[in-house]
């Protein structure tokens, strides 16, 4: 039984991905010239956007890295995460830039740049591969976005369900009934 038994249809193949990652690349590194860029990035889906996305930035750029969890029961709908492991770089000038896999209700976007901009960097923005913005809960917007996505569960190229599909090459509607059963 192959993981690719289980996906409806793809929506983005492996080549798509690497040219929208150059596409982004090539406009991050215009806009950041001269600057300090820090990527940042989510731990976990966010990892193989963030690692394709900045072997196309040219200019000189650090990355690292949070993991955060929910708080209980609360969390769907005040957005309030716990932080389980923070960023190791003092953001005091730098210039921030969140690098996400998919903005879909936006509550924990929305509460993590009003933590880091508590923290003072220079700028913060936001890059997201996939937008579902038909799900959007929190005010917040993306200033990159590789693809405004329909609401549908979505997985690979980082993307999970129950911890699997991360390391599908493409993007990929998952057949209803996997989650169904
Ligand atoms: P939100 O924007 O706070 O609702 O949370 C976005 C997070 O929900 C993402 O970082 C993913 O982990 C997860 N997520 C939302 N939609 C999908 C999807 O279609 N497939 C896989 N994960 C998703
Ligand atoms: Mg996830």
């Amino acid at each position: 039984m192959s993981m690719n038994d289980d996906i409806l249809r793809v929506l983005y193949s492996e080549e798509e991905l690497e040219a929208k990652c150059a596409e982004l690349g090539a406009q991050i590194s215009k806009d950041y010239e001269g600057k300090n860029l820090l990527l940042v990035s989510v731990l976990k889906g966010a990892v193989v956007f963030m690692t394709d996305l900045m072997r196309h930035i040219t200019v000189p750029c650090s990355i690292d890295f949070m993991v955060v969890s929910s708080y209980g029961s609360g969390v769907k709908t005040s957005g309030v995460v716990k932080i389980v492991k923070d960023l190791d770089a003092d953001l005091a000038g730098k210039d921030l830039l969140i690098v996400e896999d998919i903005l879909d209700t936006g509550m924990t976007l929305h509460y993590l740049k009003q933590l880091l901009q508590d923290r003072n960097p220079n700028s913060i923005r936001i890059a997201t591969l996939l937008d579902k913005p038909e799900r959007r809960r929190a005010a917040v917007r993306a200033d990159y976005v590789g693809y405004q996505v329909p609401d549908e569960f979505v997985v690979g190229y980082g993307l999970d369900y129950d911890e699997k599909y991360r390391n599908l090459p493409y993007v990929g509607i998952l057949k209803p009934e996997v989650y169904k059963k």
